[in-house]
């Protein structure tokens, strides 16, 4: 969090203030039992932040919510998100995230499923008692819902190539529904009206569409020590993604990617010549280009009177997500 704070300077203002509160009351939600407490703790530590984040800029957006009616939200968001990356990491056999060692694989797959079934638990619990509401409450039900069938779907069709409305598809319910609906309750919980929920939820999901591609081609070009998670994961675990579709369209060497990415056992050396394949189309280009079209998108939902160091925050988010290289 501190990393993505000297990141986006405008945060420092607005976020500064919740920061060692969120982290503290994500950090004693997990202080139960002192397995769990290992077992979560290292984990709920790292990470971007970013959906607690977006949640309180849009909290914040006309004026100072009470940190009352915002941390346990906030911290609940977080929650949520790291349930599911530990019940993803265990679809995928991921043995790192967040630059440790996974939760399934430090103690095996039976407790990690109960691991994330328990951060889930521990983010209802929250929300039950900050007395949110139906409206929250439906709003955190649809968007677990979502990523649940978009992560379904895509287990589901593992070494396959999806077509590109198929791979939009997924990526809305399992990210971009994620974003727009931290984005959604701030405005929510900050009593803004429909129509102005409905921009930040807009904008929320621009963002949440571009943030699933580059972290789709991080997974190719990234650098493993800054991104905290494996490299050719995605191919490793069947998982095709926008920069395997583009170079599958553009590329001379199209029958040699789509033999690769469609076979279940790869070795290192099948995932480099996949890199190359790709690397040597403008699939790179081409993700970016469909990225920064979603930020545009995610952009112009922003004209509405808002507190101008929360705009400034959004834009500056707007730009992380696409430049970003963690
Ligand atoms: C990872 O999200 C999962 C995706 C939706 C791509 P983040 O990149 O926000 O993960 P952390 O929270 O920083 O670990
Ligand atoms: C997002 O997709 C995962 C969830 C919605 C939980 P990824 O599978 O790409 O996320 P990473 O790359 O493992 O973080
Ligand atoms: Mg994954
Ligand atoms: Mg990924």
């Amino acid at each position: 969090m501190v990393r993505f704070l000297h990141l986006i300077s405008a945060l420092e203002d607005v976020v500064t203030k919740y920061l060692l509160d969120l982290e503290s009351l994500v950090e004693s939600s997990v202080r139960e039992d002192e397995f769990i407490y290992n077992a979560c703790a290292p984990l709920v530590n790292g990470g971007k932040k970013l959906r607690p984040v977006l949640f309180l800029l849009c909290a914040n957006s006309q004026g100072d919510c009470p940190r009352e009616k915002t941390l346990p939200l906030a911290a609940a968001l977080e929650l949520i998100h790291t349930a599911s990356l530990v019940h993803d990491d265990i679809l995928d056999n991921s043995k790192k995230r967040r630059g440790i060692e996974t939760t399934n694989s430090k103690y095996g797959a039976q407790i990690a499923v109960l691991v994330g079934d328990y951060l889930f638990a521990k983010a209802f619990q929250l929300v039950s008692n900050g007395n949110y509401g139906a409206e929250v409450s439906g709003v955190l039900s649809a968007l677990v819902k979502n990523l649940c069938i978009g992560e379904i779907m895509q287990d589901r069709n593992l070494f396959v190539v999806p077509g590109m409305s198929e791979y939009y598809d997924r990526i809305n319910l399992k990210t971009a529904i994620f974003l727009s609906s931290c984005c959604k309750l701030g405005g929510i919980v900050a009593g803004l009206d429909k129509k102005d929920v409905e921009s930040f939820a807009a904008y929320g999901s621009g963002l949440g569409l571009a943030f699933q591609i580059i972290d789709d081609l991080l997974d190719f070009f990234g650098d493993e020590k800054v991104t905290g998670k494996p490299l050719g994961g995605d191919m490793k675990s069947g998982v095709i993604t926008l920069p395997v579709i583009r170079a599958l369209q553009v590329s001379d060497e199209s029958d040699v990617l789509r033999e690769i990415v469609t076979r279940r056992e790869v070795t290192d050396s099948d995932i480099e010549d996949a890199i190359e394949i790709i690397r040597a189309t403008d699939a790179v280009e081409y993700c970016k280009m469909r990225a920064d079209g979603h930020i545009d998108s995610a952009r112009i939902n922003l004209p509405f009177p808002i507190k101008d160091s929360v705009g400034l925050a959004l834009e500056q988010i707007a730009d992380f997500v696409v430049d970003r290289s963690w």
